[in-house]
């Protein structure tokens, strides 16, 4: 690992960012919030729309009621993703402890960034009232290019960055407790800090199982 956390290279970063969920209680500089924000920015999007905007909540008492909408989001989801008593293999019980830890201590993360979707940018996307998405995968799909920038950049200044999603459950309470317009709508909570846990390979499918060559009965690769 590189001395200056800067110092990484791009698929080092890319290869080690995976979604820490303990933080240590290290204060995150404002130049480095501001540094990861800029990283997000240049993110594509349709037309270059931008239909992004972040809300950072470092206040304690404003994370403690985020967290509080976590864990009841979470106590509801985790019936369908599952008890960690009977995954069926390693990693993914592994995945859910973890989960189950951070609905419990979500606010130990120093900087919750809210990640959301302004309609007012989306154009030809949107309906003229803003009510209802035309192109949702163009206009979630951009928010979430912004996301992973931010989690790279977070990566190369040696901060953890995990999106959650499941506070989307209870959206109508984080609307009230942000104050975001009705044109306004969270995709997605980074949860950041500097991490209590190691960067590290990331477990994933093989390219040969996830990649074709001109057809889908066509491996891109051969073993
Ligand atoms: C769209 C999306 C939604 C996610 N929602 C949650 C979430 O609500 N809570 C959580 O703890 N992790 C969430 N994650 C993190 C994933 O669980 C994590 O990326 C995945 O298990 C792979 O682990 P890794 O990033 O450590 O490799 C989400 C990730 C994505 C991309």
């Amino acid at each position: 690992v590189a001395e200056n956390p800067e110092d990484i290279g791009l698929f080092e970063a890319v290869h080690t960012q995976r979604s820490i969920r303990r933080f240590t209680d290290r204060p995150v500089p404002e130049e480095a919030v501001a540094r990861v924000l800029e990283a997000a920015t240049r993110a594509p999007s349709p037309t270059n729309a931008q239909p992004w905007k972040f809300v950072v909540v470092r206040e304690a008492e404003r994370r403690r009621a985020v967290a509080d909408v976590y864990r009841r989001a979470w106590e509801m989801a985790k019936q369908f993703y599952g008890d960690p008593e009977n995954a069926a293999e390693e990693t993914e019980r592994r995945m859910l402890v973890a989960t189950d830890r951070l609905a419990e201590k979500l606010d130990e993360a120093p900087v919750f960034i809210f990640c959301c979707l302004d309609r007012s940018r989306l154009g030809p996307m949107v309906t003229p009232d803003l009510a209802q998405l035309l192109d949702p995968s163009s206009a979630y799909g951009a928010v979430w290019a912004a996301i992973q920038n931010l989690a790279l950049a977070a990566r190369a200044l040696g901060l953890a960055a995990t999106p959650t999603t499941v506070h989307r459950l209870f959206e109508p309470e984080i609307r009230d407790l942000l104050a975001l317009p009705p044109y306004v709508e969270t995709v997605a909570l980074v949860v950041m800090g500097y991490p209590r846990g190691e960067f590290g390979p990331t477990q994933r499918l093989p390219l040969a199982e996830i990649a074709f060559a001109e057809r889908w009965d066509e491996p891109l690769l051969t073993e």
